[in-house]
């Protein structure tokens, strides 16, 4: 059977039928792809069956794969999977437990945030047939569309820092997990400055970059202002309009577009009940 990229009802993702990703693509049905995840910001295959080499195979029609810098929480045999479960073996947490428990976009704490995620569904779980730990993703184009032109036009020259730090900062704050970076870590990921409202390198669209989880404050405001834009720009991009709630299966794979999006794991679930996913992050530029 043919690709065939069917979009789903509102501003964000497509369903692909017909592929089958324990296979080679072919470089059109590759090309059909890099089309749709621009355009569609999330593209969802279901029932898939793929080995770890098969997953990176597909995951780099998209670009170079990038190796996470929590190294504890890298696949054994293959760094470019980086494991995302709140599985326990030997009192040590096989993956990041709760990679997604703020809106973020991926590595925007990064010179070179992501470009894109691939995330496969290993084992999801469940309470009495309610599938547990779904993932939102948000359009933060049609977020930003949707802003007064006024308010767009204020916030398109402005700069924010980005930080990897913040995330951890906050969930200690929340009392959820403790993460002791190493100083080679630390070292690795300095807090960087990003604009607010970024540009995707192929649709020319514009969408807003500032993340709950990764953005400290907006240069040159007082902090009072600069925490009361964040706020309304993460309210902006949540609305339920703008969303996509993915329900996880069991062999998903789920890929995105981190240009224009941020995502959110719901963390509804605890041991005994596991969740174990892999991901790929393929490398981006610096946002502009
Ligand atoms: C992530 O933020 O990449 C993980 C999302 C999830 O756990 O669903």
């Amino acid at each position: 059977m043919a690709l065939q990229i069917q979009p789903f009802d509102g501003v964000i993702g497509a369903e692909v039928l017909g592929a089958d990703l324990s296979q080679a693509f072919a470089e059109a049905e590759q090309q059909l792809l890099i089309d749709a995840w621009s355009k569609y910001s999330v593209l969802v295959f279901r029932d898939q069956m793929v080995t770890p080499e098969q997953f990176m195979r597909f995951s780099r029609y998209f670009g170079d794969l990038e190796i996470h810098v929590l190294e504890q929480y890298l696949h054994r045999e293959h760094p470019e999977i980086f494991v995302v479960s709140n599985i326990l073996e030997d009192g040590k947490n096989i993956g990041t437990p709760d990679a997604g428990r703020y809106w973020h976009t991926d590595l925007s704490y990064l010179a070179e945030p992501s470009r894109g995620s691939i995330l496969y569904a290993i084992e999801i779980p469940e309470d009495d047939g309610k599938t547990l730990g779904n993932t939102l993703w948000a359009s933060t184009a049609a977020a930003y569309e949707a802003l007064p032109s006024a308010t767009r036009d204020s916030i398109d020259t402005l700069k924010a820092e980005y930080s990897l730090g913040n995330r951890f900062n906050k969930l200690a704050e929340d009392d959820t997990q403790h993460i002791e970076m190493t100083d080679e870590q630390k070292a690795k990921t300095p807090s960087v400055i990003h604009p607010v409202v970024r540009t995707h390198p192929v649709t020319g669209r514009r969408g807003i970059l500032v993340n709950e989880g990764h953005t400290t404050h907006i240069q040159g405001l007082p902090a009072d202002e600069s925490r009361a834009l964040l706020e309304k720009l993460w309210a902006q991009c949540a609305k339920d309009e703008f969303t996509y709630r993915h329900e996880w299966q069991v062999g998903d794979v789920v890929m995105w577009d981190n240009t224009l999006t941020q995502h959110l794991a719901i963390c509804d679930y605890a041991l005994p009940q596991r969740r174990l996913l892999h991901r790929t992050t393929i490398t981006g530029d610096r946002p502009h």
